[in-house]
């Protein structure tokens, strides 16, 4: 869906919330309802929970606004992920849901400004975003992490996402979830998720291996090679266990 559409959608649903919902009005208000555009809302939104005492959210605000409007491709790839989430959490009833209430929504539009920064050499506010990202929400990604579009990251809480590890289009992601390395490699030394992959609650996949497109890591596994696409891997260490079909995760 476009931009544009899915605003129109946020506003009416979230004016229905602040009719309903009298205590929350001004929260409503002030996320959604203030705002003439989903850029400025998802604005907004980020540098108010990212903000502390010694960064204004007004200077957050421009800096999320300064890197949106320099990618425009970005505006477009957060409303894919908020309809990933929309589509694929049975318990996300709205497309307002996400924006106003997911953490691990949040934390990727988040990463996705501090991607920015790191590749125009703004190494420390990178940084900065990094690390305000992983207090605030509980999800701690390496600027430098290339994630793509369509990626749900659900309930978010301890997810880690390190320095070289690339997460293709339409993966999901749960709670607990570690790409990280080994320990034995330098460089090039984190995993390789590919498209429309799932990776179960607190599933560890260590080192440069792929994961190959929609295969899914079940819960509490330990990958530590590559897995092939299609299939379903499961244990410590992982083992193929099955084929997968395209997921739809429950809640
Ligand atoms: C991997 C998963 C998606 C199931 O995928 P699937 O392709 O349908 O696999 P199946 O359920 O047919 O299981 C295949 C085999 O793997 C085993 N298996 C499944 N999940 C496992 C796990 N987490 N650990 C160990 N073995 C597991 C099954 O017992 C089965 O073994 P069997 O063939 O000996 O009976 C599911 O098990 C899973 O882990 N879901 C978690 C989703 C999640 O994180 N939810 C959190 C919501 S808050």
């Amino acid at each position: 869906m476009e931009v544009e559409s899915i605003w129109k959608i946020i506003r009416e649903e979230t004016q229905k919330r602040a009719e309903a919902e009298p205590v929350l009005a001004s929260f409503f208000h002030m996320s959604v309802l203030e705002h003439d555009s989903f850029l400025s809302a998802v604005a907004s939104q980020l540098a108010n929970d990212l903000s502390n005492s010694s960064i204004q959210p007004l200077m957050i605000r421009n800096v999320i606004r300064e890197s949106l409007e320099a990618n425009p491709d970005m505006l477009s790839d957060i409303s894919f992920d908020l309809t990933a989430v929309k589509d694929r959490d049975p318990a996300c009833k709205y497309y307002s849901t996400p924006l106003l209430f997911y953490k691990g929504f949040k934390a990727l539009q988040s990463h996705k400004v501090s991607n920015w920064l790191w590749f125009h050499e703004r190494h420390s506010l990178a940084l900065f975003f990094q690390s305000r990202t992983s207090e605030v929400y509980g999800v701690d990604i390496h600027p430098a992490a290339s994630i793509g579009r369509g990626v749900m990251i659900d309930h978010g809480t301890s997810v880690v996402i390190g320095e070289t590890a690339v997460v293709e289009d339409d993966v999901s992601i749960f709670q607990g979830v570690t790409l990280g390395g080994t320990g034995k490699e330098v460089g090039d030394r984190h995993p390789k998720v590919r498209k429309g992959v799932l990776l179960s609650s607190s599933s560890t996949i260590l080192g440069n291996v792929e994961i190959g497109e929609y295969a899914k890591v079940a819960a509490g596994s330990v990958v530590l090679t590559d897995v092939s696409p299609g299939k379903t891997v499961a244990g410590v260490p992982a083992v193929e266990v099955g084929d997968s079909s395209k997921y739809v995760p429950e809640d």
